[in-house]
């Protein structure tokens, strides 16, 4: 086999002197507090058997899509997810992108032009970024859930743009996937409303468990409206994959027509779009239980992180994503190595994913763990902290 270029093996080798080498490695039978599989869609077997007789309502019987949506991968089931979606989400449009990825990276890329202005949270994911460094526009980040910031950032960069009819974006999520925090999204929304700007908001980590019905933040606060896109995702609460940019029917077309990674690739299999509509149905017909659990368990988990008085080692979060921060990659490893001997699934997350010296525990909750999970857990992490 031909070696990897010398400089490359050198940057590898640099990974591993600094503690931040990533692996792959399957840990599936320990107590889940990792995947973002907040109410246990991914292994449920109902959703799992529904989709299968979905399959069979609709005498879909193949294995794949065959080729790209605009050739031959623009199977039925599309035509029936995405008016799902387009109702779900109280949104004007949808199209539906292979991946959340592949989503930001469609939008980012092709919708700012040159001379436009991209202003985004500085923690958002990073899709987001590559797509903005795709895109001929020019960028800038603002302090994470910062308005001030980011009026400052504006006034800054507005007054020294040259370009007229410059378009002006603002770039942020709705639970942000690294420290589950929130920004206010009402204030955020006045603010590019009021100067004409253009809303964009990842709801990854919303949709499934915020809103009454899962739709997400967006819709809960009656934004709708004023948000230029929205990107959902499925590979988390609804646990399956793909994903879908919801906005105006113009920017679908848009996107359809300039979005790189819609165009170039192979459509998701029909199975998944099946999953995905399940899901999305599956979920209506809970209704308020999975997302209750959910709720009770981040509150337990709150308490119990009082009670061990460790509450000052996490990132603040009424959501199912709570970060305990442990600066240093050895430290953070080592946490999450005692944790895992001990049965739980959690994993460190460590610099470039999160700024240096801000490493940290993302720790998951779920609908389905126990009490008795939460409760041995937060008490070995104060005796390990
Ligand atoms: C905020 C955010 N946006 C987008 C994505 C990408 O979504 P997907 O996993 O469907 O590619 C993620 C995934 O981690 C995310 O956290």
């Amino acid at each position: 086999m031909t070696q990897l270029p010398k400089k490359l093996l050198k940057v590898l080798a640099n990974r591993k002197k600094e503690d931040i080498f990533r692996s792959l490695n399957s840990l599936d039978r320990l107590i889940d507090f990792l995947s973002n599989d907040y109410l246990g869609f991914a292994t449920d077997e109902t959703l799992f058997s529904k989709t299968f007789q979905l399959l069979l309502t609709e005498g879909v019987a193949s294995n794949g899509s065959g080729g790209s949506r605009l050739l031959s991968g623009n199977h039925k089931l599309y035509k029936k997810l995405e008016p799902l979606l387009v109702d779900f989400y109280k949104s004007d449009a949808a199209l539906v992108f292979n991946s959340g990825y592949d989503a930001n990276m469609g939008l980012f890329s092709s919708v700012p032009q040159r001379g436009d202005l991209i202003f985004y949270d500085e923690y958002v994911h990073a899709s987001i970024r590559e797509g903005i460094r795709m895109s001929n526009a020019k960028a800038y980040s603002f302090l994470h859930n910062d308005l001030s910031s980011l009026k400052e950032k504006v006034d800054l960069n507005t007054a020294r743009n040259e370009h007229e009819d410059s378009a002006v974006y603002v770039v942020t999520e709705s639970v942000f996937s690294m420290d589950g925090d929130t920004p206010d999204l009402k204030v955020f929304a006045k603010f590019t409303k009021s100067n004409g700007y253009r809303l964009i908001v990842d709801e990854a980590h919303a949709v499934g468990v915020l809103g009454s019905n899962g739709e997400g933040l967006i819709p809960d606060l009656k934004l709708e409206k004023d948000v230029f896109a929205r990107t959902v995702t499925f590979g988390k609460a609804f646990g399956c994959h793909g994903a879908a940019i919801l906005g105006s029917e113009e920017l679908r077309d848009y996107l359809i027509n300039f979005a790189k990674p819609f165009i170039y690739t192979t459509a998701l299999t029909p199975h998944t779009l099946a999953t995905i509509i399940t899901a999305h149905n599956y979920m209506g017909e809970l209704g308020k239980e999975p997302k209750a659990l959910l709720s009770e368990n981040i509150v337990y988990f709150k308490e119990q992180l009082r009670s061990h008085k460790i509450e000052r080692f996490f990132i603040p979060s009424d959501t199912a994503i709570q970060g305990c921060i442990i600066s240093g990659s050895k430290k953070a490893k080592l946490v999450s190595k005692k944790l895992i001997d001990k049965g739980f699934n959690i994993k460190a997350i460590l610099s470039p994913t999160v700024p240096e010296g801000q490493e940290r525990l993302r720790i998951c909750l779920h609908s389905f763990n126990s009490k008795e999970e939460i409760g041995l857990l937060v008490k070995l992490l104060a005796s390990f902290i």
